[in-house]
């Protein structure tokens, strides 16, 4: 078996066939997609995803420590990244290298991504300068979704793309082995994947950024409260289970489950 990639493999990805990438929160799901994922994150999303929040802001630590756990043992041949929680590394340097310690300490992920370009440069050299790799999250941030107001396109406009651009510049300066590239215009994916030198992950971004990666609950159709423009539904697990569930609830009323090949015989008397 391949051994997992390295942040420096997933660098050195850049420009060639595309990094395949997908969320996971749960020791079954990584095992699904351990043979055919680059990377796997265990993204912040498992609040909205798997914990019914209305936001990402409510994970904690914790949460993140927990899932990391479940899918690390689910992992042989696939890079596991963690995403860095709300309110775990913005106020300092100092702060995100004691959380994303931790994180790396107690799920043996091998890198951390955290949400923000120019104003999260300083951190990201911080963290890279003491041997943490960093992918950095820019254009959507769900965090930010209080000052951005709304889940909307980021980088519209003139000022958008030069300000997008420079976060964009910023992390890869900063040392970022990688950038995911959420909810951007096609063509300003497209220029920032050509002028930095890591590699883009786009999201709802565009068919030519270096790597793409989707929620695993939204391309399943797990996940059915909403669904993004950019998230392709490659099944339907939701509906099939809500349909596998209204055959057993039928059939315990009809008593028809269990069946006697569910059903444990008396023993035969002896003779
Ligand atoms: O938390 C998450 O799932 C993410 C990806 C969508 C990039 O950050
Ligand atoms: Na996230």
């Amino acid at each position: 078996k391949k051994r997992a990639p390295l942040p420096v493999d997933i660098l050195a990805a850049k420009g060639g066939t595309p990094l395949v990438s997908l969320t996971a929160y749960t020791t079954p799901m990584a095992q699904m997609m351990d043979d055919h994922c680059d990377f796997v994150l265990v993204g912040d999303s498992v609040g909205m995803v798997l914990h019914g929040l209305p936001s990402t802001l409510g994970v904690t630590m914790e949460m993140m420590i927990m899932h990391g756990q479940a899918v690390a043992r689910g992992l042989k041949s696939a890079m596991m990244v963690i995403d860095m929680p709300f309110g775990s590394y913005e106020e300092s340097p100092e702060q995100a290298f004691r959380n994303a310690a931790r994180l790396m300490r107690e799920t043996h992920a091998g890198a951390v991504k955290l949400e923000g370009g120019v104003a999260m440069a300083e951190t990201i050299a911080f963290l890279v300068a003491r041997g943490i790799p960093v992918m950095a999250h820019i254009g959507l941030t769900p965090q930010s979704v209080n000052t951005l107001g709304g889940y909307k396109v980021q980088g519209r406009g003139n000022e958008g793309a030069v300000a997008l651009i420079a976060d964009a510049q910023a992390v890869a300066d900063a040392g970022a082995f990688g950038v995911v590239l959420e909810k951007v215009p096609e063509t300003l994916a497209n220029d920032i994947t050509k002028t930095i030198d890591i590699p883009t992950i786009g999201i709802g971004a565009s068919a030519g950024c270096d790597g793409q990666i989707l929620v695993v609950d939204d391309m399943l159709g797990l996940f059915t409260a909403f669904k993004a423009k950019f998230v392709k539904r490659y099944a339907h697990l939701g509906d099939e289970a809500e349909q596998a569930i209204a055959a057993y609830a039928a059939e315990v009323r009809a008593r028809t489950f269990p069946a006697p090949e569910h059903i444990f015989a008396d023993e035969a008397p002896k003779t």
